[in-house]
């Protein structure tokens, strides 16, 4: 098990998903899909492009409703309930495009995440400068968000969500673009936030190299539905999952 939670939560079920399923008219982005995400690891979510991963990410984080199955969040039936419901419990998600306030400052776009928990503006700042600072922000803030270059602005949809004060937090293909020196730093970040914070991820993403190497566990999705399981050594190989990504080559 990770080592980042300490006590008798370590390994307990934050959320479950049960038989979800989503159409959209007559096609099926995901089905008959059931999965848990346990406290403290980093759980993974790949699969080709169109597998439902954004999709599923929409249906936990309260964006869309599943058309039928259940969601279980800290014990609680959160199937239907709103994204602002979900994001205050604790489970936030980030977006695979980027979803800044591009016209306004660095500092700015982190304060408004930290409205719903911090009630003071000294506290929300303080916040602030410290989720800048995890995220290498701390000289941008007076920078509009939208001329960071490329890294800086996936780090500071990072920081946003950080600063929401999560439990769980969902990153949707956070190292797209990246270069590979801002990959590295990308993934201390993630181990960081998972042992420091103490922050349980489930990470979409499709560079396989810092999937394998970060996450504990890995599900693949194929066609909306689950392909296979396990720790990264044996999804990696798994005879359906190398057959599904050779035949959906980017
Ligand atoms: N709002 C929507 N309306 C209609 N179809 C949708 C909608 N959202 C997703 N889809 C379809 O559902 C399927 C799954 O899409 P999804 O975005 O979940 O895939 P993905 O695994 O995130 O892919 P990628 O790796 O390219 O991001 C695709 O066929 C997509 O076109
Ligand atoms: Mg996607």
């Amino acid at each position: 098990m990770p080592s980042s939670t300490a006590g008798e939560n370590v390994g307990k079920i934050l959320l479950k998903a049960e038989q979800l399923e989503r159409r959209f008219g007559g096609l099926t982005a995901v089905a008959d899909f059931s999965f848990d995400l346990k406290e403290g690891e980093i759980l993974g979510l790949i699969g080709p492009n169109g597998a439902g991963k954004s999709t599923t990410f929409n249906l936990i984080s309260g964006f869309m409703p599943p058309t039928s199955g259940k969601l279980f969040y800290l014990d609680e039936n959160i199937t239907g309930k709103s994204a602002t419901y979900i994001s205050r419990k604790g489970l936030i998600r980030t977006f695979q495009h980027d979803s800044l306030l591009s016209e306004m400052s660095v500092a700015d776009n982190i304060i408004i995440a930290t409205t719903h928990r911090l009630k003071n503006a000294a506290a929300r700042r303080e916040k602030m400068r410290e989720m800048a600072k995890l995220t290498g922000l701390e000289n941008y803030l007076e920078v509009t968000a939208g001329s960071l270059p490329h890294g800086l602005q996936r780090m500071l949809s990072i920081a946003i969500a950080l600063a929401a004060e999560p439990k769980v937090l969902c990153l949707d293909e956070p190292l797209t673009g990246l270069q590979g020196v801002e990959v590295a730093a990308a993934l201390d970040l993630f181990e960081m936030i998972r042992s420091k914070l103490g922050i349980t991820i489930l990470l979409v993403e499709h560079n396989m190299r810092a999937v394998m190497r970060i996450c504990d566990r890995i599900l693949v999705l194929n066609h909306g539905r689950l392909l296979a399981e396990g720790t990264p050594e044996e999804v990696s190989r798994n005879e359906l999952v190398i057959e599904a990504y050779l035949g959906h080559k980017k």
